[in-house]
């Protein structure tokens, strides 16, 4: 698409990434791809705030010029220095060697040893103005005000405020992976586009729950007037801003529903069948209930349903005195994210000598899961009375999923 005018005299400039499938290494899957944003401001000054991944350089470049002559930019404004929205910055530095570029002192920090070492080209010499919250800059009609925002998600990160149009511009916060030529959120699926925001929140900003809060409860507190917000991926919010604001104040929260999610991993078909027999157990006693085998699932996706999830339900065979590899590198991950306010309890067959359901357990523990229920471990394949077993076993976990 050609460059997008979303409010008078600031245009979309960015680029539209709609076969990217991998994301941060590996760790997030974006099966709707993702966007670059990049938002020009033209004024007395001119702005760029952000750029794109390096290999959309040219793209945004030829958006840029769709708008101005390139060498016409007297600022870029880093909000982040990871490589997504930095990227296309030594490119876009050749047309306007004048600009300066401005950020926060981490983020000038980033900037020099991401860029000065080498890689893509050498950055060195461009004037660079160091900002912090509450410092501005005036375009002309309109202001460029800075607000620190350390650890959403980087120690860089920063948000920028234009106040004459009440717009944010938050750069990964409130963003989600969804590829689209549509720009704003009230021309797409709404469904679709929460459920890409759950998702990015759960997998990338889910640990930082105490700092979003914080950031949220700061932001209120000086009654910053917010009526769009665009981020730095996907789609911009402007029907109802604060509907992804509150969204986050929850997901920050670690607000559950009652509703749990099966994980499990089965070697030869045993275990498989107590994860459908716990399900079954849960679901009839009125519990929403979403079953993964890991081995077979998106972990991005499961992740996102974890979100608001009340009970985790983790089951793994046994295999040499532990659990199979891909649950327990699930559980590691899972770990990482640091989820509060939930409860949990692990299942699994075994062979002659257990182990997988006391490792999940002890690795829920160490998650800050409360181990909810009594671990269900059945040698070899479930007899009839281990599946009624089951059965019971999730009726009994559902109700203290609905009550804790
Ligand atoms: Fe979208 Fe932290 O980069």
């Amino acid at each position: 698409m050609s460059k997008k005018e979303i409010l008078p005299g600031i245009y979309w400039v960015g680029a539209i990434d709609w076969n990217v499938r991998n994301f941060h290494g590996h760790t997030y899957t974006t099966k709707r791809g993702t966007t670059y944003n990049a938002y020009l401001i033209v004024d007395e000054k001119v702005a760029l705030v952000d750029t794109v991944l390096h290999s959309f350089s040219d793209e945004m470049i030829d958006r840029i010029k769709q708008v101005i002559p390139p060498e016409k930019i007297d600022y870029i404004i880093a909000n982040h220095v990871e490589k997504d929205h930095s990227g296309a910055l030594p490119e876009i530095i050749k047309y306007c060697p004048k600009a300066k570029v401005v950020g926060t002192a981490k983020c000038k920090d980033g900037l020099y040893k991401n860029y000065c070492g080498g890689a893509p080209v050498r950055w060195t010499g461009q004037d660079f103005r160091t900002v912090k919250t509450g410092d501005k800059i005036s375009l002309g009609k309109r202001t460029l005000s800075f607000i620190e925002a350390p650890m959403l998600h980087w120690p860089d990160s920063m948000f920028t405020y234009i106040p004459e149009d009440a717009l944010l511009i938050p750069n990964d916060a409130f963003g989600q992976h969804y590829a689209s030529g549509e720009r704003f959120d009230d021309e797409v699926d709404e469904c679709g586009l929460m459920d890409e925001a759950a998702k990015y929140y759960a997998n990338i900003l889910w640990p930082l729950s105490s700092i979003v809060l914080k950031k949220i409860e700061d932001v209120q507190k000086i009654n910053l007037p917010i009526k769009i917000i665009a981020p730095s991926h996907g789609i911009i919010w402007r029907r109802d801003p604060m509907k992804i604001v509150n969204a986050y104040a929850g997901w920050a929260k670690n607000e559950t529903k009652p509703k749990a999610v099966i994980v499990y991993e089965t070697m030869w078909g045993a275990t498989e069948k107590m994860a459908r027999k716990i399900s079954e157990g849960m679901t009839d006693a009125g519990v929403s209930v979403k079953l993964y085998d890991v081995s077979q699932s998106d972990r991005t996706e499961i992740i996102g349903e974890m979100l608001d999830s009340r009970g985790f339900v983790l089951g793994s065979s046994t295999h040499g005195n532990g659990m199979l590899p891909s649950i327990y590198g699930f559980l590691e991950f899972l770990k990482g994210l640091k989820p509060k306010n939930r409860t949990g309890f692990a299942f699994g067959s075994y062979g002659w000598a257990g182990g997988a359901v006391r490792n999940i357990e002890n690795i829920l523990r160490e998650a800050g899961v409360e181990i909810g229920g009594t671990g269900l471990s059945v040698r070899y394949a479930p007899d009839e009375n281990e599946i009624k077993g089951c059965y019971e076993a999730g009726r009994t976990f559902a109700e203290k999923c609905k009550h804790i």
